[in-house]
C-alpha cells in the first residue's frame, strides 16, 4: 500500500535533505550525481508500506564511532550523521550473504541499514537510499546488481570496481557503479560508513 499523504518523519527529510546535497558533490563521479539526482527526483514523494525490517545486529554498535569525527560539525555531513543517530531505532537492518572474497565473519561484521527502500524505515520500492556499516579490517564480497548505484564514504575505506586497484576516494568522495558493475568495499582500522543511494528501473 502507497500512502502519498502521510507525514515524512524529520529526522528522515533531515537525512534526505542532506544526502541530496552530498550525492552533488563534484568529487562524484558525473554517473553517480547523475543517478543520485534521479533518485531524490522520486523522493519528492513520501511512499511507505510500512512493513520495516525488524531484526537488530549488534555491529551497529560501531555506528557512532564511525560518524564521532563529523557528529558535531555545520555542514551538510554532520547533519546526515546526526539523523543517522536519530533515525537508529528505526533503520531497516539487513545482511549479505552472497558474492564471493568476503573477510572471515563479514557477514557478522556488516550491515546494510535502509533508510527510504524496501523493509527501511521509509519502505517503498522505487528507490534505495541508506548506509552500509562494517567493523574495522572487514571486507564486503565482491558482488554486482541490476540496479546503478552511487556511494558517499563518511569514514576511511576502500572500494575496488572489476578487476581494478582498490582505492580511497576520501571522506566526502564518493564512487558510481554502473548496473552489475562488480565492487566491493573494506575497512582498515577504523570502522567503516558510507551512504549510498540506487534507482529502481521500472
Ligand atoms: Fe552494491
Amino acid at each position: 500500500m502507497t500512502n502519498r499523504t502521510e507525514a515524512r518523519p524529520e529526522a528522515v527529510t533531515s537525512f534526505i535533505d542532506a544526502a541530496r546535497i552530498l550525492f552533488q558533490s563534484p568529487r562524484l563521479p558525473v554517473g553517480g550525481r547523475a543517478v543520485a539526482s534521479r533518485v531524490f527526483e522520486r523522493l519528492q514523494t513520501v511512499s511507505n508500506d510500512g512493513k520495516r525490517h525488524s531484526e537488530r545486529y549488534p555491529v551497529c554498535k560501531w555506528i557512532a564511532p564511525a560518524l564521532a569525527k563529523l557528529i558535531d560539525e555545520p555542514t551538510p555531513m554532520g547533519d546526515a550523521a546526526r539523523a543517522i543517530i536519530v533515525l537508529e531505532p528505526e533503520l531497516g537492518q539487513a545482511r549479505r550473504t552472497s558474492g564471493t572474497n568476503g573477510s572471515a565473519h563479514y557477514i557478522d561484521n556488516h550491515v546494510n541499514a535502509m533508510i527510504c527502500g524496501p523493509g527501511g524505515t521509509e519502505s517503498r520500492y522505487d528507490v534505495q537510499l541508506g548506509f552500509t556499516i562494517m567493523a574495522p579490517e572487514t571486507r564486503y564480497p565482491d558482488h554486482g546488481h541490476p540496479p546503478e548505484e552511487a556511494y558517499v564514504l563518511f569514514t576511511p575505506g576502500e572500494f575496488r570496481q572489476n578487476d581494478g586497484d582498490w582505492f580511497d576516494p576520501g571522506i566526502g568522495g564518493g564512487i558510481h557503479n554502473a548496473p552489475n558493475a562488480i565492487h566491493a568495499v573494506r575497512s582498515h582500522a577504523e570502522p567503516f560508513l558510507a551512504i549510498w543511494c540506487l534507482l529502481i528501473e521500472k
